[in-house]
């Protein structure tokens, strides 16, 4: 950021850099109706800085009474999302995703499969950190994060403390937080920033981060990876 680089948006938001993509290829008209009629019933309260300078804290127990939470980071079509919520009623789910298309797909396998634990805040996970109440989640999935590959670019990748140190707060201790990646120098990153920010990696031998967990489902880019040959790693920490 050049010193000119304004630290604020007019609405009072942080400067964050976000290097993704908001929106890919034409959406189908089912996507837009979608997108249309069931994203703003599913948003978990208000997030983004338009709708919440003061950046209240969402008030969980109201959004999923009595329930643990787990969050999703950058979900890209809900596969995994789907997947845990219908094999786990008793929780609820919040999901990021600032890419539309994907959240567009998310919103189609939520209809199919009648799913009532998700919501999704279609935006980046950072501003979900800020409205979310410390110790407030059980579980974090961290699947197949945009790689950066060139070293130049590695302080974009999500493994750096920008992301890592909020992130930590909001896990209660004892909770589970999950990264998946086929890019061995993300292993190496992760390894290397995870534990800096107050998680244990519980990796006892190599069989641990070679086999999938247990629910495990294939997301899209694991099943592009395994396509490519590449060779996904699954990293579990629990925060200490
Ligand atoms: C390589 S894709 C993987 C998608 C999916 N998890 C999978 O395994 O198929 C990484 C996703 O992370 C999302 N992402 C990147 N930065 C993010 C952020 N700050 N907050 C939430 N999602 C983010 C991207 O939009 C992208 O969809």
């Amino acid at each position: 950021m050049s010193d000119d680089t304004p630290k604020n948006h007019p609405s009072g938001a942080p400067w964050r850099n976000f290097y993704g993509r908001f929106k890919g290829k034409g959406l189908r008209a089912s996507q837009e109706a979608w997108l249309e009629e069931d994203l703003a019933k599913l948003a978990p309260g208000a997030v983004s800085w338009e709708e919440n300078p003061e950046r209240t804290q969402l008030d969980l127990e109201a959004l999923f009474p009595g329930k643990d939470i787990w969050l999703e980071i950058g979900f890209g079509g809900g596969e995994h999302m789907v997947h845990q919520a219908t094999q786990n009623p008793d929780v609820g789910f919040i999901g990021c995703e600032p890419y539309i298309n994907g959240v567009a797909m998310l919103l189609g396998k939520i209809r199919e499969a009648g799913s009532d634990n998700i919501r999704i805040h279609a935006g980046d996970a950072r501003d979900m950190f800020d409205v979310l109440p410390d110790a407030s989640l059980s579980r974090a999935f961290l699947l197949y994060p945009d790689p950066w590959p060139k070293k130049r670019h590695h302080r974009r990748r999500f493994v750096t403390e920008e992301h890592l140190a909020p992130l930590s707060r909001k896990l209660k201790q004892g909770a589970i937080f999950r990264v998946a990646t086929d890019i061995k120098d993300y292993v190496r990153q992760t390894l290397e920033e995870v534990p800096m920010q107050g998680f244990e990696w519980l990796a006892e031998t190599p069989n641990d981060w070679r086999t999938a967990w247990p629910d495990w489902t294939p997301t899209r880019y694991e099943q592009k990876a395994l396509r490519e040959g590449r060779t996904p790693h699954y990293l579990t920490f629990r925060k200490t």
